[in-house]
């Protein structure tokens, strides 16, 4: 029996550990602790990778996804339309800044959120759309970046786990208006901590947002506007740094691993990932949809393979969103979605064995 963990950030810091343990180093000689050399460096290179000129580091993707809402001028009565079906920083940032989270319901094909019901959501109130690329599987941009427009609306991209998928050369976080990522140690460019950034094209949210991360603080000590203290350390920033150059190959190995799976899972009765090219999911998670979902998750646990369930409780159902009124059955794709979803194992350094052990595995449950 083999034992495959869910994420082994111990192979993948093997690769980077002399620079990063180099960088860490200098860093504590020369005390240049926070806003160094690494900050503008990882800044640099996201801004160049995404396309987008502006990007501000800070301390999680949490925050970065409060620097957006406040950048684009969220607060009180405002009304944001995002997907039940996410992480819950998507939807808490929003009421964190004072807002309405207004949920519609996903797709079942992309399990992102269904740009066909996003309009009927639409009030006089609402400021903005949060939407998710969920599992590094990028939204339907051109038609919900078409609803910004017709309604003059901020588009608000939640990249936390998409950081480098792309369709027809454009890069996740360059669709909207601004962007959130996260730099989790378990993202697809994990850090050896939290950490987050904002990406922007607009110039005025790009100024804002500098200030925004320190207390909205423009000279030293004058408050322009209420901002946080969001910063990510230098130690931080190196060690993503020197992770950088590895992500485009990571995630091109995520991608040939949910090809394989695709492939080899074709003929068994479960849903499988849509991919439509190469390049438009990037496989932060493989997961797969069975009515079967936990009697499955403990097959494969006895025989050694740890799945996650990405995610078991929609936001809506969520107990801290009971005041905003949903009911079960309200959002019956993701529903359906948090019933069924298991994520397999689909990390960089999985071996050929480890998948093929995982396949056979699979096929075990479902073909006896
Ligand atoms: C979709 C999504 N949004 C937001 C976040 C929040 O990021 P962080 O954990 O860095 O605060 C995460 C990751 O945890 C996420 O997966």
């Amino acid at each position: 029996m083999m034992n495959i963990p869910p994420i082994n950030l111990k192979a993948q810091y093997k690769v980077v550990k002399k620079e990063i343990m180099a960088g860490i180093k200098e860093i504590l000689d020369e005390q240049r602790l926070i806003l160094g050399k690494y900050c503008t460096q990882l800044e640099q290179q996201i801004s160049s990778y995404a396309g987008v000129p502006h990007a501000v580091s800070c301390a999680n993707g949490t925050d970065a996804l409060i620097l957006a809402l406040m950048a684009v001028g969220i607060g009180k009565d405002d009304e944001v339309i995002t997907t039940p079906y996410t992480f819950f920083s998507t939807a808490s940032s929003v009421a964190l800044v004072g807002a309405k989270p207004v949920f519609v319901d996903i797709d079942t094909k992309s399990m992102n959120i269904d740009p066909a019901l996003i309009e009927k959501a639409i009030t006089p109130r609402t400021k903005a759309i949060t939407v998710v690329h969920l599992f590094g599987k990028l939204c339907e941009m051109d038609r919900i970046c078409a609803l910004g427009k017709k309604y003059n609306i901020s588009i608000i991209e939640d990249s936390a786990q998409s950081l480098g998928s792309r369709k027809n050369g454009r890069m996740s976080g360059s669709f909207g208006d601004i962007s959130a990522t996260s730099f989790y140690p378990t993202k697809n460019l994990g850090g050896i901590g939290e950490g987050g950034m904002v990406l922007t094209k607009r110039d005025d949210l790009g100024e804002k947002l500098k200030k925004l991360r320190v207390h909205g603080m423009g000279n030293q000590y004058y408050h322009e506007m209420i901002g946080l203290n969001s910063r990510l350390d230098e130690i931080k920033a190196c060690a993503l740094a020197m992770k950088f150059p590895h992500l485009e190959s990571w995630n091109r190995k995520r991608i040939e691993t949910g090809n394989y799976y695709n492939n080899k899972f074709h003929d068994l009765p479960i849903i499988l990932p849509v991919i439509e090219d190469d390049s438009s999911h990037i496989f932060h998670h493989y997961v797969i949809r069975t009515s079967e979902r936990d009697r499955l998750q403990n097959f494969l646990k006895e025989r050694g393979i740890i799945t996650g369930v990405y995610y078991p409780l929609p936001l809506h159902l969520q107990p801290c969103f009971d005041y905003l009124g949903y009911r079960k059955g309200d959002f019956p794709i993701a529903e359906e979605s948090a019933l069924t979803s298991l994520a397999l194992p689909v990390y960089p350094e999985l071996k050929k064995k480890e998948k093929e052990y995982i396949v056979k595995t699979m096929r075990e449950f479902f073909t006896g």
